[in-house]
């Protein structure tokens, strides 16, 4: 296809303002599924996708238009993840098109993750079509939203496509949009191979298929390629599109999307934004923006069940075959036996694994407290050590200091719910940075400890906002902290698994709170348990769950064998899912809950 007929974009949009369904319609409307396959959403082709509603991993589809003009025209959608976890494989899908079609919800208005992707957007010189999506709904207000469009985003909406993804208004208009407002791609034909990796994942049949797009020169059948910063060469098997059914292709040239296959085992062996170019005949200079993503939440994740703990691993094994940006590896804990410490992109992501580990494997988890990366500059000159586990923090007198990760924030709330947001922030040692209102609703810029995000900040957000605010961040670097490991005690033994890191100045509350919370969830025993937090070999906080005074079968008066027999099944039952702490047996629920900031 010469360059002039190709199109490459993506569409930009907040959850739920219907990406899905609007990809789905150009693809019906492109011919590319009979009416029958459109009736499951083709793009969000994940289970917890379509649940959850968001986008995990990049799809893509070429789509055949026959435009106004009466010519016809190759069309490549991008799919891109919608969570600011995913970032960087937003920034290289990105990257691999040359516009955007940035859907905007005509009732709700422009949200901060919209604001965060559009600005990459404008970042890669895209051009950016705005389409104005359910304007079926009476609540829609097209015109508000251009406006908005124009004075927070300050790209034109005049030329806004007034669409109804749902009700099939506007797409033909959108095509149009596409074919006449987006530059075709540039790249010689000619030149050495240049192609990025975009995304890669794991099929069971073609093992790992990989997308790419090639900037320059051709991509064919039986080439010899090699991945510039793996240093790892393959031959390339198989060459194609997806349309969304895979077709089989002999080559790829400069300015096509596609996929390849080179019989790869793992993703992990594919690198997202690497540069793949001709193993014998190789391009001078790799393709800007590559990036090793690291993990950057830590948690331990134990089966409830210790006879599971087999079963875990091989689900992690699995799982890590498709999504190669998460590490897992053995751990073993006093409190919960063997499990393994995972790193993850962030909060949603560790969300999807552990619900893909409960749901599609069918294991009951125990998941401790999420903890950021810390930079121990260690006493003595011995150098820095980067710490994932509390449970590994050395000695205070081994440190020097305690560097933490820091995030800038972008938030979109509503007015009247903007003093409560600024409390939050406020309590979680967020320093404000920037305040301005737009249409009636204020977008704050906070600078935040990763830390305080990472426990439930995005729910406290929600729940302060009705679920109104929008959030995005993205990370700023280190910086010292007053950082201090608070134990947790339950009859004077540490239980490792609730042991976290805390700044001094929130530590006290912090400690109250999981002292208070435990000695609800903590059931009464014979004897006094005191429930205390600790800094060093300082108690900061205490609670005692009082002895329990009667047999839990008195109150049956000895009178109904049955019955009494039933609450004894039910104790036993319940003492299976209680780990032991000294003398202390401590419900597994407790963990779950403690954990659970309030
Ligand atoms: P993510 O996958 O989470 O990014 O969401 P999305 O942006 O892909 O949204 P999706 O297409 O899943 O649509 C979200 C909801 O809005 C669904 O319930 C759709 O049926 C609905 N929806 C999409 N387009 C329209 C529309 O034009 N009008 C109306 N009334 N509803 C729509």
């Amino acid at each position: 296809t010469p360059l002039d007929r190709i199109r490459n974009f993506s569409i930009i949009a907040h959850i739920d303002h219907g990406k899905s369904t609007l990809a789905d319609r150009l693809i019906q409307r492109t011919g590319g599924l009979t009416d029958r396959e459109m009736s499951a959403q083709v793009l969000d082709n994940m289970d917890i996708e379509k649940e959850r509603g968001i986008t995990i991993k990049a799809q893509t589809v070429r789509l055949n238009y026959r435009a106004k003009d009466g010519l016809d025209y190759e069309l490549s959608l991008m799919d891109t993840p919608g969570h600011v976890d995913f970032a960087y494989e937003v920034s290289r899908s990105l990257a691999a098109c040359e516009g955007a079609l940035l859907v905007v919800d005509a009732a709700q208005g422009v949200e901060a993750q919209t604001l965060a992707n559009v600005y990459q957007s404008i970042e890669h010189d895209h051009e950016i079509v705005p389409v104005i999506n359910k304007i079926d709904l009476p609540a829609a207000e097209p015109d508000k939203v251009k406006k908005e469009i124009e004075d927070i985003i300050g790209i034109s909406a005049e030329d806004a496509v007034l669409a109804s993804a749902k009700s099939g208004i506007g797409i033909d208009e959108v095509l149009e949009a596409i074919v006449t407002r987006i530059p075709p791609p540039k790249g010689d034909r000619e030149a050495p191979l240049k192609a990025m990796l975009v995304d890669s994942w794991y099929d069971p049949y073609l093992g790992v298929v990989i997308l790419v797009r090639v900037v320059e020169g051709v991509l064919r059948k039986g080439q010899e390629i090699k991945f510039m910063a793996t240093g790892t060469r393959h031959l390339v098997d198989r060459v194609g599109c997806m349309r969304p059914k895979i077709e089989q292709l002999t080559e790829l040239a400069a300015g096509e999307i596609g996929f390849i296959t080179a019989q790869i085992k793992e993703v992990s062996q594919t690198a997202v934004g690497d540069t793949i170019t001709d193993a014998k005949k190789p391009t001078a200079e790799a393709l800007p923006g590559f990036k090793t993503v690291q993990p950057v939440v830590f948690c331990g994740l134990f089966p409830v069940d210790a006879a599971d703990f087999e079963k875990l691993r091989d689900s992690l094994y699995k799982l890590r075959l498709n999504d190669a940006s998460f590490s897992f590896e053995a751990e073993s804990s006093a409190a919960l036996g063997f499990g393994f410490r995972c790193g993850f992109l962030g909060l949603l992501h560790l969300e999807i694994i552990q619900e893909r580990l409960t749901r599609e494997y069918d294991l009951d988890l125990i998941t401790t407290a999420p903890s950021v990366v810390y930079k121990i500059q260690l006493a003595h000159g011995k150098g820095e050590l980067d710490l994932h586990n509390p449970a590994d923090m050395p000695d205070v007198m081994q440190i020097a200091s305690i560097d933490e990760p820091w995030i800038e924030a972008t938030i979109y709330v509503p007015d009247e719910y903007l003093g409560s947001l600024l409390k939050l922030c406020q309590d979680r040692r967020g320093i404000q940075k920037n305040l301005t209102y737009v249409s009636g609703r204020a977008q704050i810029t906070y600078e935040l400890p990763l830390n305080e995000v990472v426990f439930d900040f995005y729910d406290r957000l929600k729940s302060i906002s009705r679920g109104y605010a929008s959030f995005d961040y993205h990370q700023i670097g280190y910086r010292e902290g007053d950082l201090v490991k608070m134990s947790i005690m339950v009859n004077a033994e540490p239980v490792d698994a609730l042991s976290m890191i805390v700044h001094r100045s929130t530590a006290e509350t912090r400690g109250r709170g999981m002292c208070e919370r435990l000695k609800d969830l903590i059931p009464r025993h014979l004897f006094k348990i005191p429930v205390q937090a600790a800094i060093g070999g300082k108690v900061i906080a205490r609670e005692t769950i009082a002895a329990m005074r009667k047999d839990v079968t008195a109150k049956c008066y000895g009178g109904d064998a049955s019955r009494k027999r039933k609450l004894l099944d039910k104790q036993k039952e319940g003492k299976k899912r209680m780990r032991e702490y000294g003398s202390v047996q401590i419900p597994q629920e407790a963990f779950i809950a403690a954990l659970r900031m309030g």
